[in-house]
C-alpha cells in the first residue's frame, strides 16, 4: 500500500463515525454539517478556518470548486451548504474517498458534492473546468507540490481564485512526530513560506494575499489537548481512530506550534 494511504487507513471509518455520533445522542438522519465538523474537517483549526477560506473565494451556487486532498470531506461540505456551491473532493485515499461520499449523503449534500480517488500530483484534468480551488492541509505529505499546483491551474479557469491553506516549515527546529500527517519523516514533506511563495507563483499564480494563523493555531491546539480528559472529548472525533498516537500527535503538535517548528499560512492565489 502507498506510504500515505497507509497512514491515513482507519478501515470501516463511515460505521465507526455512525456509532460514535449515535453514542453521542445524535441521529444520522437529523444530523447537519456542523455535527461532523470535530471528525470530518481535519486541519487546525477547523470548520473556522473552512469560512475564513470560503470567505475569500467569491464562491456563489453556480460555483464549481477542485479540493485537492479532500479527506473525510468536511471543507467541501462546509462550504457546499454555506454557499450553495458545487465540491469535487480528489484524496489518494480511497477509504476516506468512500467515507466522504457516505458523509455527504447522510446530510443531504451528495448532489453538491462528489469524492474521487485521485493523486494531486497527477490530476486528469485535460482542460480548466473548475471556478476555484482549495487545498488543506494535504500538501505536507508531497514531494512534488510544483506538480501539484500545475495541475490546478490546468484545471482552474483564468482568474479563478486558488485557496492554500497549510502546515509550514518553521524557524524553530525539524518537526517532533508523531504529527497528525505523518508518523515520521519519511512521509512529511513541509516548505518554508519563503519556498510557498515561490512554488505558488512559479506555478502561474498571482498570490493576493498571505496570513499566518500560527499563534492562533497553537492556541487551539493548546485547547484541543486541554480536552483530552474523556470527559471534555466532542461526541466523535478522528483522534480516537488513530490509535494511542491520537494524544501523543496532539501534544506535539502544541510544541511544534509553540516552538515555531510548523506555522500554518494562508495564502489566497488567482491563477494567471
Ligand atoms: C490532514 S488530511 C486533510 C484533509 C482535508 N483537506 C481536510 O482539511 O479535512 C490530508 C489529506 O491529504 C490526502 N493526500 C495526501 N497526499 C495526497 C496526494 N498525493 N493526492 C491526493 N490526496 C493526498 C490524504 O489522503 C488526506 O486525506
Amino acid at each position: 500500500m502507498n506510504a500515505v494511504v497507509d497512514h491515513y487507513a482507519i478501515g470501516d471509518l463511515a460505521s465507526k463515525i455512525a456509532a460514535a455520533l449515535q453514542a453521542g445522542g445524535k441521529s444520522l438522519d437529523k444530523i447537519e454539517t456542523e455535527d461532523l465538523a470535530s471528525v470530518d474537517e481535519f486541519h487546525v483549526r477547523g470548520r473556522a478556518a473552512t469560512l475564513e477560506l470560503g470567505a475569500r473565494m467569491g464562491l456563489a451556487p453556480q460555483t464549481h470548486v477542485l479540493d485537492v486532498g479532500s479527506g473525510l470531506g468536511g471543507p467541501a461540505r462546509t462550504l457546499a451548504s454555506t454557499y450553495g456551491c458545487k465540491v469535487t473532493g480528489v484524496d489518494l485515499s480511497p477509504e476516506f474517498c468512500e467515507a466522504a461520499n457516505t458523509l455527504s449523503s447522510w446530510v443531504g449534500l451528495a448532489d453538491r458534492t462528489m469524492f474521487v480517488e485521485g493523486d494531486a500530483t497527477a490530476l486528469d484534468v485535460a482542460h480548466p473546468t473548475f471556478d476555484a480551488a482549495m487545498t488543506l492541509h494535504a500538501c505536507m505529505n508531497i514531494a512534488a507540490k510544483d506538480k501539484v499546483y500545475a495541475c490546478v491551474r490546468k484545471a482552474l479557469k483564468p482568474g479563478g481564485i486558488f485557496a492554500v491553506y497549510d502546515i509550514l516549515q518553521g524557524e524553530g527546529g525539524e518537526v517532533l512526530y508523531p504529527v497528525p500527517w505523518a508518523r515520521d519523516a519519511a512521509i512529511s514533506h513541509l516548505v518554508t513560506t519563503e519556498k510557498m511563495r515561490a512554488l505558488l507563483q512559479g506555478a502561474g499564480f498571482e498570490i493576493l494575499s498571505e496570513d499566518d494563523s500560527t499563534e492562533a493555531s497553537e492556541a487551539w491546539f493548546k485547547r484541543a489537548a486541554a480536552k483530552l480528559s474523556d470527559s471534555g472529548r466532542p461526541p466523535v472525533n478522528l483522534r480516537q481512530f488513530m490509535g494511542e498516537d491520537g494524544a501523543r500527535m496532539t501534544q506535539n503538535q502544541v510544541r511544534n506550534l509553540g516552538d515555531r517548528r510548523i506555522r500554518t499560512v494562508t495564502f489566497i492565489c488567482r491563477r494567471l
